[in-house]
């Protein structure tokens, strides 16, 4: 932490057979002192700028470095030109999002050329992976340091070494790392704020490479999970989210108490912030008891992310997801049973190794039965070191496109649906801000997380409104300012 003193540690590799293993040690919680003398005015005059990739969980690391930078004494860059310090905060999710960070470091080395002080950092899940490791040190030599998601703490020193070092500074972790609580944190805006709940995924689901890069579940104390929501409240925030890889595991490697995520949700409940959300969720672990508080609503909103990836049973145990298409359709009933204007939303892949026409089909068949209102869709990307990878796929590009597209034309088609049916409804928004398109319009979203445009004054920014849907579109709703609201309350 803050006070060891470590610079000769410049080269630690990842491994992934090592990232592998869960062991039996319980988790330690540290706390991220203040940065030592001679490293807290590293950065002054200077400024950083990070480059983020992939999910919810990267965004909000991107926020802790950035909080870690300014405490040094770094100052946000406008852009690349003016950067002392650049940081690629990446994603190993599917093959596409890396070829995007090698497209990047390849067009960087002319800034380094430029400006030779420079420092290029790459950190995030690809790092993690000695594949990618290898192909910075053999292909990008000009990256001056490689850092993973374990040590993100550690980026005082690792930054000192860089600036020292004539060599690449590599420190990845490839055990899990403890829990580090009390880190600084640069939050996007005093609206919504991302809330850590937990670390890692013991799932291993075989497709997947995220319990290799993240380690194993830990979990924060509810303590310390409940203290930074009451904190995020005093400071006027109004809506958070609840991070973690499977929040359902939440709690589950404690050792002193018995404490679920269906418990911290009724804590969370208590707390006066008006909207919580979570992601993300795995139906195995989605108990009756989380459903039953989640039902109590408030603040609680109605909508649930629940990645099914496939409706047929078969991919399904090949996925090693662990339940089958009745279980998440006998979930789904329950929990519309309980919430019965609950937004439903998932994750979907296709193209999964052997996955035949009809098992495609049982994956259509389970969209139009459940009715999501939206989903994310991918295209199997195979990750070297995942059992997945190793399994004969005889199913060709141009059907898994062709699967891809019927798919997402029919969830436009339920998405649209549903939208219009909210033709002439009240909802509650959250005004985010302009909107991208034009600047005479607000933006904001409702408690199930749909994206609102309408008319109104500049000063409703951060408030919370009532605005009735007149014109729904397939993927956004437009509608007309009726008034202010409170944010209590169930709304769309
Ligand atoms: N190929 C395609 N999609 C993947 N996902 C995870 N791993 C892969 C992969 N190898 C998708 C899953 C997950 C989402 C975050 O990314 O749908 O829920
Ligand atoms: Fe990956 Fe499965 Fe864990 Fe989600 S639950 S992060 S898909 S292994």
């Amino acid at each position: 932490m803050g006070q060891e003193k470590d610079y000769s540690r410049y080269f630690v590799a990842p491994d992934l057979k090592a990232a592998k293993k869960r062991s039996k040690d319980g988790v330690r919680v540290i706390r991220f002192e203040d940065i030592p003398e001679p490293m807290r005015d590293a950065g002054r005059g200077k400024k950083y700028l990070i480059v983020t990739y992939g999910c919810q969980m990267n965004v909000h690391d991107s926020e802790t470095m950035a909080g870690i930078l300014e405490q040094m004494g770094y100052e946000p860059a406008a852009g690349e030109e003016d950067a002392d310090v650049i940081l690629l905060n990446t994603c190993a999710i599917r093959e596409n999002a890396e070829d995007k960070v090698f497209g990047e470091l390849g067009r960087l080395k002319q800034r380094k050329l430029e400006k030779p002080g420079l420092i290029l950092g790459v950190c995030g899940c690809m790092s993690q992976e000695e594949v990618v490791v290898n192909r910075i040190l053999r292909s990008y030599p000009y990256v001056d340091l490689i850092f993973g998601t374990h040590n993100i703490h550690r980026l005082p020193h690792l930054l000192m070494n860089a600036l020292f070092s004539k060599e690449m500074v590599v420190e990845v972790w490839s055990k899990e790392g403890d829990v580090v609580e009390n880190l600084p944190k640069v939050r996007r805006d005093g609206l919504k704020a991302w809330v850590n709940i937990m670390y890692g995924c013991d799932k291993f689901c075989t497709y997947c490479i995220v319990p290799y890069t993240r380690g194993k579940e830990r979990s924060r104390r509810p303590e310390d999970v409940l203290a930074e929501i009451r904190d995020l409240a005093r400071k006027g925030y109004k809506e958070i989210t609840l991070l973690g890889q499977n929040v359902n595991a939440y709690g589950k490697d404690f050792t002193d108490r018995d404490y679920t995520f269906a418990d911290l949700m009724d804590d969370v409940r208590k707390i006066g912030i008006p909207r919580v959300r979570f992601t993300t969720s795995h139906p195995r672990d989605f108990d009756d008891r989380l459903i039953e508080v989640l039902a109590k609503r408030g603040n609680l909103v109605e909508h649930i992310h629940l990645p099914v990836q496939s409706g047929n049973s078969q991919i399904l145990k090949l996925m090693a997801r662990k339940y089958t298409r009745e279980h998440y359709l006998e979930l789904v009933r329950k929990i519309k049973e309980a919430i019965p204007d609950v937004v439903l939303t998932t994750d979907i892949i296709v193209g999964f190794p052997g996955e035949t026409e009809e098992q495609f089909e049982d994956t259509l068949s389970l969209v139009r039965e459940v009715e999501f209102d939206s989903a994310f869709t991918f295209i199997y990307s195979p990750r070297e070191g995942t059992p997945a990878a190793k399994m004969q796929d005889d199913v060709p590009m141009e059907v898994k496109k062709e699967r891809l597209d019927r798919l997402n034309r029919l969830l436009a088609e339920i998405g649209r649906r549903k939208n219009e049916a909210l033709r002439g409804q009240v909802v509650e928004v959250l005004v985010e801000g302009e909107s991208k398109k034009d600047p005479n319009v607000l933006s904001g979203r409702t408690r199930t997380n749909k994206l609102v445009h309408f008319r109104g004054p500049k000063h409703l920014i951060g408030q919370f409104v009532k605005i009735r849907i007149d014109d729904p579109q397939t993927w956004t709703l437009r509608g007309t300012l009726v008034g202010e609201a409170s944010a209590t309350g169930a709304g769309a």
